[in-house]
């Protein structure tokens, strides 16, 4: 498009991206979140769009307007974004899941607002949400579906962040894992990101800290290569 000077290299392609963070519900009133704003996905979603393709963006809690051209699926929950995602991404040509998942939810949500007494408050369960990605993963490998052929994950690391990431890839079953340095200002709520992308059968791409829109055009590239 215009805005990316790659031309309209995914025109005829259909994409799925996830974006913004979970919310788990404790009971009416509260949630288990995090602080995912949606920015990345969001600009990931743009720029597909720009790029000539037809996107189907999973909106988890975001508080930002629909970008023009995507077909917008909102959720709240990790079991909701799983069932949109799954039912997106059926037949679609590539997945990227930038939304951040909740791990865990409570094991039971109360029905009526969880009301204070004199005593401590009983502690919360939790137990594992699905992991989506690698459930994606998962099925293509079964092959029952035409799956996406391009299937990617985003993951912040802190420590040992290459080997975390490298190991992440592996376990998950990905194409690409963008892995982004948290910390100094990055990440979470602001313009910028910096990443090193992780390349199954291939070399990592360094993207140096800039705007999201120019890693979201990064990723799009890796995409369009092995869509190629
Ligand atoms: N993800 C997912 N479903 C989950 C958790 C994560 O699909 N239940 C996806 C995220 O959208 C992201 C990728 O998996 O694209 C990596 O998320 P991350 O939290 O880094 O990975 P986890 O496997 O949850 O590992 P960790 O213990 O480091 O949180
Ligand atoms: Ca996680």
């Amino acid at each position: 498009g215009v805005l990316s000077g790659r031309g309209a290299d995914l025109a005829g392609r259909h994409v799925v991206v996830s974006a913004g963070g979970t919310r788990e519900a404790i009971d009416p009133v509260r949630f288990i979140g995090n602080r995912s704003s949606g920015l990345q996905g969001y600009a990931l979603a743009r720029t597909a769009v720009a790029r000539g393709a037809r996107v189907t963006l999973v909106a988890a809690n975001v508080a930002l307007p629909d970008p023009a051209g995507a077909t917008v699926v909102r959720v709240e929950s990790a079991l909701g974004l799983r069932e949109a995602v799954l039912e997106a991404a059926g037949g679609a040509d590539a997945v990227v899941m930038a939304a951040a998942v909740a791990d865990f939810r409570p094991a039971a949500r109360s029905d009526s607002k969880i009301k204070k007494s004199s005593a401590d408050p009983e502690p919360i369960h939790l137990t594992k949400n699905p992991d989506i990605l690698a459930e994606l993963c998962d099925l293509r490998r079964a092959g029952r579906r035409p799956w996406p052929e391009v299937i990617a994950g985003f993951a912040a690391e802190t420590d040992d962040v290459l080997a975390n990431g490298q190991a992440k890839l592996a376990r998950k079953g990905c194409d690409l894992l963008v892995v982004n340095q948290v910390g100094e200002n990055l990440a979470f709520g602001t313009p910028d990101n910096a990443a090193v992308i992780l390349v199954a059968g291939g070399d990592p791409v360094e993207v140096p800290r800039g705007p999201k829109e120019g890693l979201a055009d990064v990723v799009w590239d890796l995409v369009a290569a092995r869509l190629a």
